[in-house]
């Protein structure tokens, strides 16, 4: 069966794709069947390409993402992903608000999937430069990599 994974951020334009291209690379190697997505909060970019910043880096590291296009989570990815992933303590708190009562997906903080990051935010590198969103790449991979791990190993139980 294939598991649905959402990645949100607050504009779906820098950490939440790059995020969700480091788990389709994650799982991919794994051979997990699994459908990863990314959308944001908020709604300021809806309809835009990632940040050139964040298409530059994903480039560097052998992804390309400039074809995914900004989106606002809703009502109805609360039912269709079985994981919605924040990548900050707002992107969660945000995400528990609107989550409508007895939904299926399970809600959790990205980092939370990585022993010894529990907690931690994947910053916001909107106001960085191209330092800040290696180390994005960087924290999404780690994270992505942790994450296949164990849906994998759920897959296989
Ligand atoms: P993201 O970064 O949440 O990682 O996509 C941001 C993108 C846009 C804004 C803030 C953060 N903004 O204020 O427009």
């Amino acid at each position: 069966m294939t598991v649905k994974v959402l990645f949100v951020c607050l504009g779906n334009i820098c950490r939440s794709p790059l995020a969700e291209a480091a788990f389709r690379a994650e799982a991919a190697r794994l051979g997990l069947d699994a459908d990863a997505d990314s959308a944001g909060t908020g709604d300021w970019h809806r309809g835009e390409a990632p940040d050139p910043r964040a298409i530059a880096a994903a480039r560097r590291n052998g992804t390309d993402i400039s074809h995914l296009r900004a989106r606002q989570v809703s009502a109805a990815d609360f039912e269709t992903f079985d994981h919605i992933l924040a990548l900050d303590a707002d992107n969660l708190a945000d995400l528990r608000a609107i989550q409508p009562a007895g939904s299926r997906a399970r809600l959790s903080l990205l980092l939370d999937h990585v022993p010894g990051r529990e907690g931690e935010a994947v910053a916001d590198p909107y106001y960085g430069d191209d330092s800040h969103f290696d180390v994005t790449w960087r924290d999404v991979t780690q994270a992505a990599r942790a994450l296949a791990d164990k849906l994998a190993r759920q897959e296989a139980a």
